[in-house]
């Protein structure tokens, strides 16, 4: 029997569903062991006031915090870890770096390839770069990624994403917008993945298996959105410093400064994206070389040095 070990960290199960679709059509000689990531504490979900502007400073800095004791055996050897999680402020969430940061995490991915699977609103390749490099770090092999997004446009996708994360409900805001998050015809649409990856895993043969997932679209980039996040992740680091000045996770010195953030992040979001969004555009032709190979590095699994 092979095995392979499955890692998520979701809050409202939309990555659990994605990653259950993905991995439904594995052969019956692979054995699948689903570890859920705990927080400690939990964060709140639906996020209520401040709580959720709250978690930037250590997702961007990434702080490890604490989770919940996993329950698989480090010292086993798997076949292939998927490894499925959210984007939390253009960066990976907690959870998850804490997870990365563990010695389990260290012991368990060393020398075995490691797949990928985001479930995002719609930015998240600087985070990945960062994971990337603590599954490097981990010495474990990334193999291949699938990163399904909100396929709504940026601003509408914002909206909607508030609603469902204040809310809880992945629902019609005012029965007018979109549903948030990944559709459910891309989640069910998912399992194209799994004979490819299952097949890798019998044969124990990663080597071109990111070519064979991009094929069936598993990575699907906009070009305007990877110039945005650049930049937002540049200025989320300055603020991430700025509030850390005023203390922890908590910490009610730092709420000025996280309602500040607050209102620049709206500001920034609805007035000077789609103002950047334009100019990108307007210089496209003379960037265009440099944007297709950024294009191509980022639906790739590689990690420049
Ligand atoms: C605190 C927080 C920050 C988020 N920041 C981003 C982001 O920067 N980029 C993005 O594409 N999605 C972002 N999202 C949305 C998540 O990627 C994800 O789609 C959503 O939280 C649902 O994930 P779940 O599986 O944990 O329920 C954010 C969500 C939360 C809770």
């Amino acid at each position: 029997m092979k095995k392979v070990l499955v890692i998520t960290y979701s809050q409202s199960g939309q990555l659990d569903d994605i990653v259950s679709r993905v991995t439904s059509e594995f052969s019956k000689d692979i054995n699948i062991y689903h570890e859920k990531l705990i927080s400690i504490p939990t964060f709140p979900f639906p996020w209520k006031g401040i709580s959720f502007y709250d978690a930037m400073p250590e997702s961007v800095t990434m702080t490890p915090s604490k989770i919940k004791q996993v329950t698989f055996n480090p010292k086993d050897k798997f076949d292939l870890i998927i490894l499925g999680y959210p984007i939390w402020f253009l960066s990976p969430p907690i959870p998850i770096t804490t997870f990365l940061k563990t010695n389990e995490a260290r012991l368990v991915m060393n020398n075995i390839p490691v797949i990928t699977v985001i479930g995002a609103r719609n930015m998240w390749v600087m985070a990945q770069e960062e994971i990337k490099k603590m599954i490097s770090h981990n010495s474990g092999k990334l193999v291949g990624n699938i990163a399904l997004h909100d396929r709504h446009y940026n601003l509408t996708s914002v909206v909607t994403i508030i609603y469902w994360m204040v809310t809880g409900k992945k629902e019609k805001y005012l029965g007018i917008f979109p549903k948030p998050g990944v559709s459910n015809k891309d989640i069910s649409e998912s399992n194209r993945f799994s004979t490819v990856i299952s097949n890798a895993v019998s044969n124990n043969s990663f080597i071109g298996l990111q070519q064979k997932l991009l094929d069936l679209k598993s990575v699907e980039l906009s070009p305007s959105i990877i110039s945005i996040e650049e930049k937002g992740k540049r200025i989320f680091k300055i603020w991430a410093k700025f509030i850390l000045k005023k203390g922890g996770v908590g910490s009610p010195q730092r709420v000025t400064r996280l309602k500040m953030f607050k209102y620049y992040l709206m500001f920034v979001i609805f007035f000077i994206s789609p103002i950047a969004t334009l100019i990108f555009y307007l210089t496209w032709p003379l960037l265009f070389f440099r944007i297709m190979k950024k294009k191509k590095y980022y639906s790739g699994v590689e990690l420049k040095s």
